[in-house]
């Protein structure tokens, strides 16, 4: 590494993900990405794009018709707007743009998803957020927190919905109340609902306030396309042109994500059950492993993404030790401060819709990982 290179974080930043990535037969058990073998149609339709040389064109810019006709049918939102994006991170970024700027908020929840937060404050927004972490809280906002923490000048309320890291889930009644609050201020409640199709009883908050609330969508982790970056946004037409016009991917996402994408939600219903079945059956591996040793807890059981929060503090042991024990087993799992400064020295975070030898492996070497991670303090710098 040359030094000029070695000074720059953001070559650092990416220098760390470059190595994961190239880290041959790497188990990703970190990101919640979804690694279970892709469904032989959406690997069908991806080859037929390519076969048919559909990435020499560009896409139309909001999305095929058909793919965003899926997506508002699988939302149960007919009457809603779809706007296909490289990824949900681009969904939320829009929206980040069209509505914060100096003077106003965006209000979430500590532990929440960080990126949004960052948008936000490049607009020159303040970021307020809410401490849901610990028994205190229950691990969920409340509506009296949300209520005492906007005003006027709240652009967005952003929940997280099931909560990355935690994994708990909203009931209707609270999703509606959050809307309420948030419409009572003037504030867009954006509904993150990237694992929504991991939790049971989910209600996406278009259906409580189709006029003050979008829900942001990911197709990386219930249908495995991280790599592909497709997402999509979805909202009653007035805010759909809203945010279509702050889009900057105004060539539209990649065609060939779009037809895995359309292919997905044909056969979501049958996709899921399996994926499902294999995410539960490893989170009770990991519950299973992590109760033989002394210190370690999961305070969110079961959660309601494809991951599970695993408290270390208890054990002695630091979370960053602990990765970087796996991480030299070939293992990424994440670290609590990717998630939090506030919270994050009390867990790590581990993915569960990967295959079972996977968590296998990551269960069988848990004890001794526990004991090595107690003893290393010489950490290399975590992302
Ligand atoms: C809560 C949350 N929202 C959005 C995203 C972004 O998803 P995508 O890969 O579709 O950009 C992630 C990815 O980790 C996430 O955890």
């Amino acid at each position: 590494m040359s030094s000029s290179a070695s000074r720059s974080p953001a070559l650092e930043r990416n220098r760390y993900f470059d190595a994961l990535a190239n880290t041959p037969g790497l188990f990703w058990l970190g990101q919640n990405t979804n690694h279970m073998p892709a469904h032989p149609q959406v690997r069908a339709a991806m080859i037929r794009s390519i076969d048919a040389g559909e990435f020499n064109a560009y896409a139309p810019p909001l999305g095929f018709e058909a793919l965003r006709r899926a997506i508002t049918l699988d939302l149960g939102a007919p009457e809603a707007e779809a706007l296909v994006t490289e990824g949900g991170v681009s969904a939320l970024a829009m929206i980040c743009r069209a509505r914060c700027r100096p003077g106003t908020t965006l209000v979430t929840t500590d532990p929440t998803w960080k990126w949004p937060c960052l948008f936000a404050r490049q607009q020159g927004a303040e970021v307020i957020q809410i401490p849901i972490y610990g028994a205190e809280h229950g691990f969920r906002l409340s509506s009296a927190a949300l209520a005492a923490n906007v005003d006027r000048r709240t652009a967005i309320v952003y929940l997280v919905d099931p909560n990355n890291p935690l994994g708990i889930r909203y009931t209707r009644e609270e999703i509606e109340a959050f809307a309420e609050i948030a419409r009572g201020v003037g504030a867009l409640l954006v509904h993150d609902c990237t694992y929504r199709d991991f939790a049971d009883g989910h209600f996406p908050a278009i259906h409580a306030a189709p006029e003050s609330a979008v829900v942001t969508l990911s197709f990386s982790k219930w249908l495995g396309l991280a790599g592909l970056r497709i997402g999509a946004l979805v909202a009653a037409p007035a805010l759909f042109e809203e945010f279509a016009s702050h889009a900057t991917s105004v060539l539209g996402a990649s065609v060939i994500a779009q037809r895995a994408a359309e292919a997905g939600l044909s056969v979501k219903a049958e996709w899921m059950a399996e994926v499902r079945a294999a995410d539960r059956a490893n989170k009770q591996r990991i519950r299973d492993a992590a109760s033989a040793v002394p210190g370690l807890a999961l305070p969110v059981f079961p959660s309601h993404g494809n991951f599970l929060v695993l408290e270390t503090a208890e054990a002695g042991v630091r979370p960053e030790a602990l990765v970087e024990c796996y991480r030299r087993q070939g293992i990424m799992i994440r670290q609590g401060s990717y998630h939090t400064e506030r919270f994050g020295d009390r867990f790590v975070k581990v993915s569960t819709s990967v295959p079972e030898p996977w968590v296998e492996k990551f269960c069988a070497l848990l004890p001794a990982m526990v004991g090595e991670a107690r003893a290393l303090n010489d950490l290399p710098p975590q992302f």
